[in-house]
């Protein structure tokens, strides 16, 4: 069964077109663990559509004004079961007329309407209307589209639906099509609008967060009225995580319960919506950010929309999680349906900061290598006149003091210690103090005469530019090509300001937020093309580009600058309500660390990054004989459960939110032959026994076989439970002090 629909041969993405790099998005699944078949139906009798996808429904009709009405979202229904056609609100006084009632599919601002619209267009002439009927459909296996048309001009939507048949996630976008004689002007726009049944109960989960604080997860009853979660950076950012979930107030078990839930792809400015309406209906609206945001379309030009990803579980925020884990890893990585584990990596940034040299970064590379790492990063510092984040962005040669035979030397050495070798870039900033803006000054984001705000002393080069886009593309494609590099990890330290473009004229500057982002992913996605083997990493200064786009085109996430073990904890469990451990990177650093001068064993520092991607980031230099034996034991450890951590199904037992003295975890293997268990402990009060762990996700008639892999479990834990057993009476740990942390294994029995 086909999951994409390939437009002709090649895919489509933000209207651009790589036919060998997304041709593993059109993939076939052998279906094992699918339930049901995928279904999409439209009744032309009742005008009703009707997409049946995993465990859920998704049903809307043509109502009597030619509108898209939305019927029903949430558990799969039976096959037998029949909608009336769709019928408008009736009114319910002259302040609310029923266009604005309505619970719509896409609306475009026009008429009445006081929500949010999906769509804002300003003409040239100065009318600003559009109504939007519902034109025709086509269905293509799990495929929909659906063309509407404003009642009198030549705009054009397609609605696109791509039913996820694993998991039930629906991929929505719009593209938009300005069919008129004249330029159009966007002026908001969204992937899609999500509507949810109509109840009063409900609450929202979302993230929000700061630099070295990412990922913190927020719940509030939704009332009337309207909850924005923004990005107005430019880029995505780490302020708020373009995901929600909704679920009803009443249900805190977070393994049941209905939960409807969704995540952007867009890596600039964005905005989700959550509005209850005056009726107490909920909408959910995303898409670029709508503030200071105008696209100028062509005429003949469309505009294609980012994609919104639905889903729906009745297994609670913990079976929203898994669905959306599984759906990133099997349709959205670039390596998807077989994204390649994460290798052990080193990165010397913490240990070294810019003052790397070859016979430095020679030394470290070694004792990497003896503990198991497989591949090693060398970060910021390494070219231009790169000595403090004061100068050099912007000019990518390698530094001929720090390195004066080229990067060869150190990459061969690398190699022959049995790693592959990365290395750190920045490519869309420039320092003031660099050849390029001594040459380029005009190449930066700015408003004519107006100041240019530096961050960490950079600016933000306009990728928007046809000449910079260019010139990054080159230096990349240069730099891959003359060395053997298996890694990027690409960082963007700071955000937008002064966002003009004073190259192009003026109803077409504020084009810049869409397509700095797009030339941003074609440049990902043309090296990729051209250098297949290479991995790519999205940072920026910790977790503000992490998406569901940027995913699309990277093969891991950096969620934090913060690496102290027992912060992580909390940043990486709000990670996961929106992305897989899969692509999160968690380095081993030193201790005391910088962020808090908190001193963690090292068992728990590497316990706490066993729980994403392993990565190493201490100073190997300062490591006695005993750290490189225990490290040794735990990346040994790490890599005979990693596929399971990486791509298994994960379950957060007990969250660390709200000050939790624990917190624990539990990945089981998507063939279920095993589960680990991360236990963490924050301090002991008063004698109390850590709470007992009842674990999830087992076969109830299966045995396991327990064993701790590090730390101790309770004196009468058995050998081997059921996996009844397990999740019934549940394992005793053996856990008391301050900063504790121990992990079990449990084993299938044949
Ligand atoms: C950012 C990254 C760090 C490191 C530095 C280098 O802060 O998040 O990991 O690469 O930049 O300047």
């Amino acid at each position: 069964m086909r999951l994409f629909r390939s437009q002709s041969s090649a895919y489509r993405f933000f209207g651009l077109t790589f036919s060998t790099l997304f041709a593993a998005l059109a993939i076939s699944f052998t279906a094992a663990a699918q339930t049901l078949p995928t279904h999409i139906s439209f009744d032309p009798e009742t005008h009703i559509f009707r997409i049946d996808s995993a465990d859920s429904s998704y049903i809307f009709g043509v109502n009597e004004s030619e509108q898209l009405q939305a019927l029903y979202w949430g558990k799969r229904l039976a096959d037998s079961d029949r909608f009336s056609p769709a019928k408008s609100m009736p009114e319910v006084a002259s302040f609310d007329a029923p266009s604005t009632t309505t619970q719509q599919e896409y609306i475009g601002w026009g008429g009445v309407l006081y929500v949010e619209p999906s769509l804002k267009i300003t003409f040239p002439d100065g009318n600003r209307d559009l109504r939007l009927k519902y034109l025709s459909n086509h269905i293509d296996g799990n495929h929909l589209s659906i063309q509407m048309k404003d009642i009198s001009r030549e705009i054009y939507v397609t609605l696109n639906y791509d039913a996820d048949g694993e998991t039930g996630i629906l991929r929505r976008s719009a593209e938009i099509e300005n069919r008129t004689g004249g330029p159009v002007s966007i002026e908001e726009v969204s992937a899609a609008t999500w509507n949810l049944p109509r109840g009063t109960d409900y609450r929202l989960r979302y993230l929000t967060g700061r630099w070295a604080g990412e990922n913190t997860v927020q719940e509030q009853p939704l009332n009337p009225g309207k909850t924005v979660l923004e990005s107005r950076r430019g880029t995505t950012g780490a302020q708020n995580a373009p995901w929600f979930a909704i679920d009803h107030r009443n249900e805190n078990d977070s393994e049941h319960g209905d939960v409807w839930f969704g995540a952007l792809g867009w890596s600039g400015s964005w905005q989700i919506t959550i509005e209850q309406d005056v009726l107490q209906q909920v909408r959910v609206n995303g898409g670029p950010n709508s503030f200071d945001f105008a696209y100028h379309l062509a005429k003949g030009a469309k505009f294609q929309t980012p994609y919104f990803y639905g889903g729906y579980s009745d297994q609670g925020v913990g079976g929203a999680s898994r669905l959306l884990h599984r759906y990133e890893l099997d349709s959205i990585l670039p390596q998807a349906p077989k994204p390649k584990v994460r290798p052990v990596l080193y990165n010397s940034w913490e240990a070294t900061g810019f003052d790397v040299t070859e016979t430095g970064q020679m030394a470290l590379a070694e004792k990497a290598a003896s503990i198991g790492v497989e591949r090693f990063v060398i970060d910021d510092g390494w070219f231009g006149q790169r000595k403090t984040d004061h100068a050099g962005l912007g000019d990518w040669y390698v530094n001929p003091q720090k390195f004066p035979n080229g990067l060869k030397p150190l990459i061969d050495k690398v190699h022959s210690l049995g790693m592959d070798f990365g290395i750190w870039v920045e490519p869309e900033m420039v320092n003031p103090d660099s050849d390029l803006y001594r040459k380029h000054p005009d190449w930066v984001l700015n408003f004519d005469g107006r100041p240019r705000t530096e961050r960490r002393n950079q600016l933000v080069l306009n990728l928007a530019r046809p000449d910079v886009r260019a010139y990054v593309y080159g230096f990349l494609d240069k730099l891959l090509n003359e060395n053997q590099i298996a890694f990027l990890k690409w960082d963007y330290n700071r955000n937008w300001s002064e966002p003009g473009w004073p190259a192009v004229p003026v109803d077409e500057q504020k084009n810049v937020y869409v397509d700095f982002i797009r030339n941003y992913y074609s440049i990902l996605a043309e090296l990729r093309e051209k250098h297949p083997g290479v991995e790519i990493e999205s940072c920026s200064g910790g977790g503000a580009r992490v998406d569901l786009g940027v995913m699309h085109l990277t093969d891991e996430v950096w969620p934090s600058d913060n690496t102290d073990a027992f912060d992580r904890l909390l940043i990486q469990n709000g990670f996961t309500y929106a992305y897989t451990p899969g692509v999160m990177m968690a380095w081993v650093t030193d201790s005391p660390t910088w962020v808090n001068n908190r001193t963690l064993s090292l068992q728990y520092r590497f316990l706490s990054s066993m729980q994403g991607s392993l990565g190493i980031g201490a100073n190997l230099n300062k490591w006695t004989p005993e750290d490189f034996d225990t490290a040794k034991k735990m990346v040994a450890q790490y890599k005979g459960i990693r596929e399971t951590v990486q791509h298994g199904s994960l379950y957060r037992i007990i969250t660390p939110e709200h000050d939790s003295q624990q917190s624990v975890t539990e990945s089981v293997a998507r063939d279920g032959h095993e589960a680990v268990v991360f236990a963490f402990l924050h301090s002991s009060r008063e004698n109390y026994p850590y709470p007992r762990i009842h674990l999830h996700g087992l076969n109830p008639t299966a045995r396991y076989r327990i064993t701790s892999l590090d730390g101790k479990l309770a004196d009468d834990t058995p050998e081997t439970a059921s996996g009844a057993w397990l999740e019934n009476r549940g394992v005793d740990v053996d856990l008391k002090g301050d900063f504790q942390a121990m992990s079990f294994h449990l084993e299938r029995l044949p």
